[in-house]
């Protein structure tokens, strides 16, 4: 696809904010539909687009922006591919409004039906019921069978006899399903390789010229992806850690005895990983990331950075780094004194970033030559952590660092932490650090 479109964004902000309150989404989208809303108006286009143009839609969930497409359409699923530059075989998450809607996938109308589709109550494998009704709408996507005669487009599955599925609990991304009327096939809507976009100026960032319609509904609450997991299998498995906890679904009936099934860091080739997008080069922004592991000793890790701006072979001219729960601002590399000195307040869409200059004298010559470092604070809260970590990576990315530095955080609670250190893992690859 040549990248020629005008992509624009156009806010809903105020119906995520809103959502339906009590009433039913058909309700909701009557009451919007009358009073001839701006976000009724940009709701409608998008919808309309996603029934009618091969060209995918940006919309925002709870977890990270998708790039949907009518899930039924093979036309529209490729655009999806095309848009993304993404590898045909990996699957990709079918986002639906209701369970209706999901049973409507499960039991395709069928001439003749067979026994198995007259007997099934809703085609959703039973061990399903105590994660749907505990974490439906939400950021869980579960793996259902594909059923024979399936409306789903073949590009969905990329082979695979499974599918997965999942509600989302943003109220704006369920409206849109449902004005759309169809489920929508939507993986994170950055470019493939990139960290997933979390606000709609990322989208734009990675996909101008290669869609038309973003729709922005502010900054995404969770700012990890859906936890992915497998049912069907013996024990039951999570092939993807995310936004919910890995102990969470442990307290659900079924799922006491639930395995890992995925693997951080980078995967040995040999390895067939049963989420197939667990194999790829993923959330690594253009900057190297070095990924320091929770407990790290800072002082080790100060001269470690002092030596990279030392070390005129790194090619370290700008560094970020990116603290969490004990690094202090600046880690020692200058007195927090002299750092007020050339402190800068950076605009950007993470709340807490700086920028000052380390004076560094170079090991070759012996200049003594200012380095800008950019300080990134994503508070000390797993949740804060989690909302705010794509959007550092990406901040660091336009400040053009040539290294970011990060704090780990413990990641053996088997909560949201497991997800944050897994996207990190994978942005640092071999640069993994004790
Ligand atoms: O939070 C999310 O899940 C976001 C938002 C937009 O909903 N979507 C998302 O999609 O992260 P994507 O395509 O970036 O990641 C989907 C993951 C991939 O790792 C893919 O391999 C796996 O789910 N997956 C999808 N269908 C699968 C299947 N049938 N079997 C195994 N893994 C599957
Ligand atoms: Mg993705």
């Amino acid at each position: 696809m040549t990248p020629n479109a005008n992509t624009r964004i156009v806010s809903v902000r105020r119906l995520n904010k809103e959502g339906p309150g009590d009433r039913s989404l058909a309700e909701w989208w009557a009451t919007e539909r009358e009073n001839k809303t701006p976000e009724a108006a940009a709701i409608e286009e998008a919808a309309q687009l996603l029934r009618t143009s091969d060209i995918p839609v940006a919309f925002p969930t709870e977890t990270v922006y998708g790039l949907g497409a009518d899930a039924t359409r093979s036309d529209a699923v490729q655009g999806i591919y095309k848009a993304k530059q993404r590898p045909s075989d990996n699957p990709l998450i079918i986002h639906v409004d209701s369970l209706a809607m999901l049973e409507r996938i499960l039991n395709p109308v069928q001439e003749s039906p067979t026994r198995a589709t007259k007997t099934a109550k809703n085609g959703i494998p039973s061990i399903y019921d105590s994660l749907i009704s505990r974490f439906w709408p939400g950021p869980l996507t579960i793996l259902l069978p594909n059923p024979s005669g399936s409306p789903l487009a073949k590009e969905v599955t990329s082979k695979l006899t499974t599918f997965g599925a999942r509600m989302p609990s943003s109220p704006l991304a369920r409206l849109l399903i449902h004005v759309a009327d169809r489920p929508l096939a939507a993986p994170s809507a950055n470019a493939s390789t990139k960290p997933s976009p979390t606000a709609a100026e990322h989208v734009f960032h990675d996909l101008e010229g290669r869609i038309e319609l973003i729709l922005d509904g502010g900054s995404c609450g969770v700012g990890v992806e859906s936890t992915v997991v497998d049912g069907l299998s013996t024990p039951p498995a999570i092939l993807r850690p995310g936004g919910i906890g890995i102990e969470e679904i442990r307290e659900c009936p079924g799922w006491e005895n639930v395995q890992v099934g995925y693997r951080d860091g980078t995967l040995d080739v040999k390895e067939i990983p049963r989420a197939p997008g667990m194999k790829y080069r993923h959330y690594s922004p253009k900057a190297r990331v070095v990924l320091f592991e929770a407990g790290s000793n800072e002082q080790s890790v100060s001269k470690h950075i002092r030596k990279d701006l030392e070390d005129s072979a790194v090619g370290a001219h700008m560094v970020g780094i990116v603290r969490t729960r004990n690094w202090k601002r600046g880690l020692g590399l200058l007195p927090d004194d002299e750092i007020q000195k050339t402190l800068k307040d950076i605009p950007s869409l993470v709340d807490e970033l700086v920028g000052f200059s380390v004076p560094v004298s170079n090991k070759a010559n012996g200049c003594v030559a200012a380095k800008e470092t950019f300080d990134c604070f994503l508070g000390t809260d797993v949740k804060s952590i989690a909302q705010g970590l794509f959007s550092a990576l990406r901040a660091m990315d336009d400040m053009e660092v040539d290294v970011i530095y990060v704090e780990g955080i413990p990641d053996q609670q088997g909560d949201l932490a497991a997800a944050v250190m897994n996207r990190l893992r994978k942005a640092a690859g071999a640069d993994l650090r004790v």
